[in-house]
């Protein structure tokens, strides 16, 4: 019998069932839905598990034996004497699939590693004020435009979309899109207003170090923990909740959209950021 995979989802389980709640259906031959698993965990007594596919096989299930059937794998279950039992019902990942749902959710999680990466340079610049040192405000002033024009413009229009589509899906995590949605508009207000203060820094208004050390850090945590949510709470449940009509809409979204920084062409305006990124990496690697 096969192991169950590391990375799954869990999606559900079903009662504990004895012999007189067995559904019939559990007797005949059945299969589980692609990409689907199952647990089969026996609580007391013996089940026998048959596979009905080659090479068949019939396994004797008991409380330190549970069963586990793959996808698709056309299979049938019988008590031997009084059992009790339930199964739980697993979901690949979509990530570690292929198609437009998974290549979707890679980018998402690209694009935070990318906003990763300028957060730590936005922080190693704001680090200069505990020196008395003077922060590159140019430096600074291209990293915080750069999450107004692509992250607040089309990576988070673009989660807002999905997870919508996510919150109709399935009513008990709407409280946490909302949550996600308010967060969006809060990032982009104080990116707003960091961008204000740090025109004026590259203009020569002398602004004292709290005025831009305290929003900037409060910034950058933001960032990180919005996307720490959304990796945790949301990710994960991408793949398999949505249907291929939801990915369509985000696509076509999607299609209209260029990153003038990590996209294929850099833009002129973003060069020296870039080349910035470029040696902070090659400095980590
Ligand atoms: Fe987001
Ligand atoms: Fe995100």
């Amino acid at each position: 019998m096969k192991a169950l995979p590391s990375d799954l989802i869990a999606t559900g389980r079903t009662p504990l069932y004895n012999n007189h709640s067995i559904p019939a259906g559990l007797g005949l031959s059945h299969r589980t839905r692609a990409r689907t698993w199952a647990r089969i965990t026996v609580r007391s007594g013996r089940l026998r598990y048959r596979s009905l596919d080659t090479p068949r096989e019939a396994i004797i299930l008991t409380p330190h034996r549970p069963g586990v059937v793959p996808p698709e794998e056309r299979h049938q279950v019988e008590p031997l004497g009084a059992v009790e039992f339930y199964l739980e019902f697993f979901q690949e990942s979509a990530e570690s699939a292929s198609g437009p749902a998974a290549a979707l959710l890679r980018r998402l999680r690209e694009e935070h590693v990318n906003f990763r990466l300028l957060l730590d340079l936005l922080e190693r610049q704001l680090d200069a004020f505990e020196r008395a040192a003077r922060p590159d405000y140019e430096l600074m002033e291209d990293i915080v435009r750069y999450m107004r024009e692509y992250p607040d413009r089309f990576h988070h229009p673009w989660e807002d979309l999905i997870f919508a589509r996510l919150a109709n899906a399935d009513t008990a995590i709407e409280p946490i899109v909302a949550d996600l949605k308010r967060q969006h508009a809060t990032l982009a207000r104080s990116g707003s207003d960091l961008l204000d203060s740090l025109r004026g820094a590259v203009a020569g208004v002398l602004l004292p170090r709290h005025a831009l050390e305290q929003p900037g850090r409060e910034y950058v945590a933001r960032f990180r923990a919005h996307m720490e949510m959304e990796e945790q709470k949301l990710f994960p449940l991408l793949g398999t909740r949505l249907a291929p009509d939801d990915w369509n809409a985000v696509d076509t979204m999607m299609a209209a959209r260029k990153d003038p920084l990590f996209g294929r062409q850099v833009a002129g305006r973003y060069e020296r950021l870039y080349r910035e990124i470029a040696a902070s990496t090659a400095r980590a690697g």
